[in-house]
């Protein structure tokens, strides 16, 4: 009879994916206050609601969407000045990075890793097997732009990225610094823009021509509030992304999230109002939090900023989830242990965060 015992059944999962701990975010029960993931905090206007429900109810379920999500490429090409042969839509952006893993990555390629930068990139390397090199960052949290060129230069990787406004320090690389990386790597280059919309001058945008090697990751997750529909995309050199397409699985966009997205696209009023009250609200909360004795916030250009006080962070965290509100804990950043992250809310949001804060100091 075959061996299928549980214990071999488990073992034949890769040895890299059973060394892997699930991703988990942690967010305590009965939260009020969700100041932890970086997202928008405003609902949907009611009639944007109502027409992204209309969509539904409009629907053919029982039929296949396009292989790739064309209307929706078209829109955002349109939207954002990109070329559509350029764009490929997923499931997030953290699903695109495992897509970029598959296009560029295996046991004998290695991967540059700026620190402290969002943690799913490491997780994702280590899966593909591939080599990694990490560079520390400067005693401001910066990425140390010299010393990531040197390893890019040592390594020689199939992939470097970098996250810039980076999470979790919501710090910015200048666009000369990016550039700089893109012409000393032979390898690939991506720049995951998540949060680039609170600070859109520093887009890489402009240097895609010149770059066939520069890829930028984008989300809808963040400004556009539709953390919940997952939306991502990248963009590359049309003949890189028309090589990494014969990688990319079919019907990966369900017709709904698709026709959604292209609603809040055209909605650029909205999106416009949503991104300038997040960073009113950013400032807002920097400035308080910031003045309180014992307290010191870290500059950011993001929706979000990281914070540190005498107390124990974990511990810290703890006392404000029982408060009903939730901030993220930095324990896996070693460079970070001191510190908190909190993103803005809403103004109330924001008020009780301030309050339950100086109550916790
Ligand atoms: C820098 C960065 N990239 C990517 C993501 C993931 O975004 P998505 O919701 O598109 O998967 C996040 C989410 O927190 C992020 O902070």
């Amino acid at each position: 009879m075959a061996n299928n015992s549980l214990e071999s059944v488990l073992n034949i999962v890769r040895p890299e994916v059973r060394r892997e701990k699930a991703y988990h975010v942690g967010v305590p029960k009965n939260i009020e206050v969700k100041l932890n993931q970086n997202e928008n905090p405003f609902p949907l206007p009611d009639a944007l609601q109502k027409r992204f429900t209309e969509i539904l109810g409009d629907l053919s379920v029982n039929r296949y969407p396009a292989e790739f999500p064309d209307k929706l490429i078209a829109t955002i090409a349109d939207v954002e000045s990109f070329d559509p042969d350029g764009i490929i839509v997923g499931h997030g952006s953290n699903e695109l990075s495992h897509f970029i893993a598959l296009c560029f990555l295996g046991t004998e390629t290695n991967v540059v890793l700026p620190r402290p930068m969002f943690a799913l990139y490491k997780s994702v390397v280590r899966l593909f097997g591939a080599g990694l090199t990490e560079v520390p960052c400067k005693e401001d949290l910066s990425f140390d732009v010299g010393r990531l060129i040197d390893a890019i230069q040592r390594v020689k990787p199939a992939l470097t990225v970098i996250a810039s406004p980076n999470n979790p320090t919501g710090l910015v690389v200048g666009l000369s610094d990016i550039r700089r990386i893109v012409d000393a790597s032979e390898g690939i280059v991506v720049l995951d823009e998540a949060y680039i919309e609170f600070v859109p001058e520093a887009s890489a945008q402009m240097l895609l021509n010149e770059h066939p090697n520069l890829i930028l990751l984008r989300t809808m997750s963040k400004a556009f509030g539709m953390a919940g529909l997952r939306i991502g995309y990248l963009v590359g050199h049309p003949s890189l992304v028309f090589e990494m397409k014969k990688a990319r699985l079919p019907f990966m966009i369900g017709k709904h999230d698709e026709l959604c997205a292209i609603e809040l696209l055209k909605s650029s009023d909205l999106i416009s109002q949503w991104i300038l009250e997040m960073r009113n609200q950013t400032d807002w909360m920097w400035n308080r939090v910031d003045e309180i004795d014992g307290v010191k916030a870290y500059p950011t250009r993001a929706n979000f900023f990281l914070f540190e006080t005498q107390r124990d962070p974990a511990q810290l965290a703890d006392s404000l989830g029982a408060m009903k509100i939730a901030v993220r804990k930095m324990s896996s950043y070693p460079e970070l242990a001191t510190m908190l992250r909190v993103c803005a809310g809403t103004r109330n949001e924001n008020q009780r965060f301030v309050d339950a804060l100086k109550r916790c100091i």
